[in-house]
């Protein structure tokens, strides 16, 4: 593909020793005497430039000592190794040619604080490490496509408007669709299930829609969810198919996106365990005993892990609070100098938001212990019972039949138990939660309708629905994963809203 007349600096190392011209932004700017160091980045990856005055003209030297940063220009120079640089690669640049003299950049190196930062999300996006989650992201696609079109599963798209409710009735966007209401799809299951009738194993890929109206780090009002759906599948099946396509995903990006995790200072200890352990698969009642901590997992109690977690904390956070006092004693015993101070002062700042952090986290835990302790059966899991739970693993978990009041109406009944019903979900570790949510369907047509009744759903938005169980109904089963949680899980995020490039919650319609 010779289309462009200029390189990408991911691949320098090509161009060893030899001539580039890239074309890109200013991402940081050093000065010294006659010299002008560049960071670059060209969309593909960040390097640093170098412009010597001994070596360019002197229009060309000063036209490089005007660029301010995310000022956009074209450099031609020589690739040169060094295994310093960012990328490993330095270009010694021969010509400067500006393409626009930026105005002050909004984001600048300080620290901002996360609302600006969302503000200014066009903006954001291309600071490195957004810029890596999202690389990130794009290969979690990638790697989701190969699987399932190597598996013999086509991909099929769901509509969005729509006159269903898949997922409750509480959490639906309404719109007009030619005067008559309708919803933005909350899942394409149901519209999966009739593919799957067409064509043994499915996939839908496409844009969610919920209201939920609180904000948390897990949640968005529109988010992008992978829907596989597979005739003849129960939820053993559907467990093992989950395992396997979880774990090729995750082996993937860490493969192929392992700078872009360097970047993001992701430690991948539990994304390499998701890959190589087998995930516990956890009855619902063991779930709930476990988080009661009257169940162990290897010797591990819930309850005692949250409570030394607590000690821990507190402990730091008077360590912190030690070590800022004698760097402020330093700086004002006056024997100083101005670097030094610098230094100290930055090192507090450093700490205090450490302990800021720590206290948050600690202020946390008792209300998680009491949730914990005196969490009833029968309820679903909230955030701080996925965190207690999975603290106790070090690898995604599955925990399978659900007690059907607090899950969706097109689930099968467990024929043993029929308080319970055939749903999973699966926990990814690190605090971050539910990434997939699955089950086998209800195929028998009396039970499925007296569900709908039971939820005082409209029955006639579902006929077609239905006639799925009168015409050649069979076992099958299917899950959604939530593509956002997923890449915030893989990059260790800390807000779903880093996720997605233009993220859509609670009060967030702009940019
Ligand atoms: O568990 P959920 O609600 O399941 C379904 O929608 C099923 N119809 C899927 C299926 O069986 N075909 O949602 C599935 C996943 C969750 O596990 C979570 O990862 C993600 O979608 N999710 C959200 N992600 C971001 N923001 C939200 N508000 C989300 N709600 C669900
Ligand atoms: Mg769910």
């Amino acid at each position: 593909m010779a289309i462009e007349q200029f390189q990408y600096i991911r691949s320098l190392q090509a161009y060893e020793g030899r001539e580039v011209t890239i074309k890109g932004w200013v991402s940081n700017k050093r000065d010294s005497k006659g010299l002008v160091f560049l960071i670059m980045r060209d969309g593909s990856g960040f390097a640093q430039c170098v412009v010597d005055a001994a070596k360019v003209s002197e229009e060309q030297f000063e036209a490089a000592k005007r660029l301010t940063m995310e000022s956009s220009v074209c450099l031609t120079g020589t690739v040169v190794k060094d295994e310093r640089q960012v990328g490993g690669y330095e270009i010694q640049v021969s010509a400067v040619e500006i393409i626009q003299i930026a105005q002050e950049y909004p984001i600048a190196k300080k620290e901002h604080g996360v609302e600006f930062l969302v503000e200014n999300r066009h903006l954001w996006l291309r600071s490195r490490k957004q810029w890596a989650m999202m690389r990130v992201r794009n290969r979690v696609i990638f790697a989701i496509h190969s699987f399932f079109q190597q598996n013999d599963f086509l991909q099929m798209d769901a509509p969005i408007f729509t006159g269903n409710a898949c997922e409750g009735t509480s959490t639906l966007f309404e719109t007009d669709f030619y005067g008559r209401p309708a919803y933005l799809s909350q899942s394409g299951q149901l519209y999966g299930e009739a593919l799957a009738m067409a064509h043994g194993k499915i996939y839908t890929f496409g844009p969610t829609f919920r209201a939920e109206k609180s904000k948390t780090r897990r949640h968005l009002s529109e988010f992008w969810m992978i829907e596989p759906e597979m005739a003849f599948y129960n939820l053993d099946m559907n467990m093992d198919l989950i395992e396997q396509f979880l774990k090729y995903v995750v082996d993937d990006v860490i493969t192929h996106c392992a700078s872009e995790l360097e970047t993001l200072e992701r430690n991948t200890a539990f994304l390499r365990n998701a890959v190589t352990q087998k995930f516990p698969r956890i009855h619902y009642d063991d779930a709930v005993a476990m988080i009661r901590g009257e169940k162990e997992v290897d010797g591990k109690n819930s309850i005692k892990l949250l409570e030394a977690d607590l000690e821990g904390i507190k402990l730091r956070i008077a360590e912190i609070a030690k070590e800022i006092a004698e760097r402020e004693a330093k700086i004002e015993g006056g024997s100083l100098k101005q670097g030094e101070i610098n230094f100290n002062k930055n090192k507090i700042d450093t700490l205090k938001n450490e302990s800021k952090e720590l206290e948050e986290r600690a202020g946390n835990i008792p209300q998680w212990l009491e949730s914990a302790r005196n969490f009833q059966h029968g309820n679903d899991f909230g955030g701080s019972d996925e965190t207690v739970l999975t603290r106790l693993f070090s690898c995604p978990i599955m925990v399978y039949n659900w007690p059907a009041a607090v899950k969706a109406f097109y689930m099968k009944r467990d024929p043993n138990d029929p308080r319970y019903v055939k749903g999973v979900d699966v926990l990814a570790p690190e605090g971050y939660g539910e990434i997939v949510g699955g089950a086998e369907r209800e195929d028998n047509y009396e039970m499925l309708l007296e569900r709908i009744q039971h939820e005082q759903l409209p029955v006639e938005a579902f006929d077609w629905y239905l006639d799925l169980r009168k015409y050649g109904t069979v076992p099958h089963a299917g899950f959604g994963l939530g593509l956002e949680r997923m890449v915030m899980w893989i990059s260790g995020g800390q807000h779903i809203r880093e996720a997605i490039p233009f993220p859509r919650f609670y009060g967030r319609l702009e940019p």
